[in-house]
């Protein structure tokens, strides 16, 4: 069966959304943007959220099933460069690295790379952790195999997803591959910039990034889980 988004809009009803998602202050969810998340105070929310144990409330006991999924199907292959961008507190990061895989984990906030930082040593694993903005990628260009991005793309406005999609594109290698997931707007907890078939055709075109379905999939969090699509893109050679 084909899964078309409005087939999916009817069908869905994963789970229990998460009681708390990372919401401003202000009750408006901090979005990433290019202007504004320079590394300073636009990122107080994440600053905090981490200091706090905030952020305990996004993230899952365990590395995200998807992910998990796909490593067992050999994908990305063996000694694949891999980055993840809005890396949190890294259990992602460090279960792709303990696979083998060379491994940079990027995030905007200190606090969170401070806390993958540790749990890594505590791992005995080597991730390289590098704070910076997905809007702005410290990484060079052509030289990742495989990006995850969980939780990440759908913070992105509206109005900063090209760039978003253009940073993805340089760095990633020719036939390398994003697996984004996020929440598909379909909660009514949902505060986020939604991720579905129209969004990911405007922002990452057919002529360079050739597209997997979008999918529904629970985002697990220790709260629960959040209605959610997840897409794999493969920038074209
Ligand atoms: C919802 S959390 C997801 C974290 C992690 N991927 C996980 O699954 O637990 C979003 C993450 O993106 C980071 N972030 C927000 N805006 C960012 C930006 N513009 N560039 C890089 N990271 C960003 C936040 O600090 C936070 O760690």
């Amino acid at each position: 069966m084909t899964y078309t988004e409005s087939k999916m809009e009817k069908s869905l009803n994963i789970g229990t959304p998460f009681k708390q998602y990372p919401r401003a202050k202000n009750g408006k969810i901090q979005t990433a943007s290019f202007e504004g998340a320079s590394l300073t105070s636009e990122n107080d929310y994440w600053e905090t959220a981490y200091e706090s144990g905030e952020y305990k409330h996004w993230e899952f006991s365990y590395p995200s099933p998807e992910l998990i999924a796909l490593v067992a199907a050999n994908v990305p292959e063996r000694n694949a460069r891999v980055l993840d961008v809005g890396s949190g507190g890294g259990i992602d990061a460090i279960f792709m690295a303990q696979q083998g895989f060379k491994v940079t984990g990027i995030d905007i906030s200190v606090a969170a790379l401070k806390i993958a930082e540790k749990r890594a040593e505590k791992a005995h694993i080597r991730v390289d952790w590098l704070r910076g903005n997905v809007l702005d990628l410290p990484i060079t260009s052509e030289t990742i195999d495989f990006i995850t991005d969980r939780g990440l793309f759908h913070l992105i406005e509206n109005g900063n997803r090209a760039r978003y999609s253009s940073e993805i594109f340089r760095v990633l290698k020719n036939g390398g591959s994003a697996l984004i997931r996020g929440a598909s707007g379909a909660s009514p907890h949902d505060q986020f910039n939604p991720i579905n078939e129209k969004a990911i055709d405007k922002f990452f075109t057919s002529s360079k990034f050739k597209r997997g379905p979008v999918l529904p999939i629970p985002l697990l969090s220790v709260e629960g889980s959040m209605d959610s699509r997840i897409v794999m893109l493969q920038k074209r050679d």
